[in-house]
């Protein structure tokens, strides 16, 4: 594409952009810390259940101090059920960083902000472009979908030649006056009129460029790619009661979920029963013996790389005192206190399921 086909990409987009922007509580503020948080939740949540959680999150740590300040269970607390913990830890880990290194405040540089936990090319670029007006791309797979449309390109979007060639044209079409509201923009075009499989063109601003419209491939671009079907694993939990608590564990701090609580158990090895499992899974974790009663219920939930059946079984308390053999901690908890704790959404429907059965 040449240079005065840019500019009016560039100028058509922000103009559609102007009349059709969507109204979401980040655009309200030009607070750096505000917009990091949002952009942290965006990695990987949906626009529509990052709102409420962001509008809670900057209510109750309003600033970079007020984060670093709070305990991590009331972060993860804050966090709970929107999923990819890691990101809630990195950014009360970052917060800390800031405070101490870097007078609370959120660097305005590439490098500062990639040596941040969490934060990547794309979160760095829609920080700076958004927060503080420097014109650096931010590319996220919406992008990626209108640009590849955009000049009409057939590889698969995670070819390394493709993505150099995307990031080229959106810093040739980056305007040095309005970059964060351009690559917010190209994230509303992409999320609301260039969508996957039903590309809305006659509402498009670009379709009089788009070279993919004009030779009618805009359904083939992108090519889907093939995916291969999720493994799928049994995991156990056992809710072990005494005297009115319910004992939980702290899953380690690295790995899935890293940092929540969750009920004893664990995933379930090759040729033994769920009951079997549960009852090693419980002494190998914890250095105590169960006996395993009741089912109480099965769980499905789906995780990027996996798909998990938790199995819940009410347990009898046999012999001794839990140790943290391959958990962070354990506690006995009263079973009105289960609420206060974060734990993964699988886990809150056994929860809900014992609110329910009280
Ligand atoms: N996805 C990631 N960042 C976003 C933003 N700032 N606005 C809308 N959607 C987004």
């Amino acid at each position: 594409m040449t240079g005065p086909d840019l500019r009016n990409i560039t100028h058509r987009l922000l103009a559609w952009y102007d009349k059709n922007r969507r109204d979401l509580p980040w655009r309200k503020t030009r607070d750096p810390y505000a917009i990091w948080v949002s952009e942290i939740m965006l990695q990987q949540t949906q626009v529509d259940t990052v709102i409420p959680y962001f509008r809670r999150f900057v209510k109750r740590f309003p600033t970079i101090g007020s984060l670093a300040r709070a305990s991590r269970d009331d972060v993860l607390k804050a966090w709970e059920n929107m999923g990819y913990y890691a990101r809630a830890r990195h950014l009360h880990e970052a917060a800390g960083h800031l405070v101490q290194d870097h007078g609370g405040k959120l660097p305005a540089t590439s490098e500062g902000l990639l040596s941040l936990p969490g934060i990547g090319a794309y979160t760095a670029g829609a920080i700076l472009s958004i927060a503080f007006e420097k014109p650096v791309p931010a590319i996220d797979g919406n992008v990626r979908r209108v640009l590849s449309r955009l000049m009409a390109l057939r590889k698969p979007l995670r070819e390394p030649s493709i993505q150099r060639k995307i990031e080229k044209t959106v810093q040739a079409l980056l305007p040095a006056d309005r970059p964060g509201q351009f690559n917010q923009a190209m994230m509303d075009l992409g999320a609301t009129v260039c969508l996957p499989r039903k590309p809305a063109c006659g509402r498009c601003p670009l379709s009089g460029t788009c070279l993919a419209r004009i030779r009618g491939l805009q359904t083939d671009i992108p090519p889907v790619p093939i995916r291969a079907a999720l493994p799928h694993r049994d995991v156990t939990a056992g809710i072990i009661r005494k005297n009115g608590r319910v004992l939980v564990v702290r899953r380690p701090e690295k790995g899935l979920l890293g940092g929540l609580w969750k009920f004893p158990g664990g995933t379930l090895q090759d040729g033994l029963s769920l009951q079997q499992g549960l009852r090693q899974s419980v002494l190998g974790g914890l250095g105590i013996e169960v006996a395993v009663g009741r089912k109480l219920l099965a769980v499905e939930h789906s995780f990027t790389h996996f798909l998990v059946t938790l199995h819940a079984y009410s347990c009898g308390h046999l012999k001794g005192r839990p140790k943290a053999l391959d958990c962070a901690g354990w506690s006995w908890v009263p079973v009105d206190r289960l609420k206060s704790l974060a734990f993964s959404k699988a886990d809150r429907v056994i929860i809900r399921s014992l609110f329910e059965a009280k």
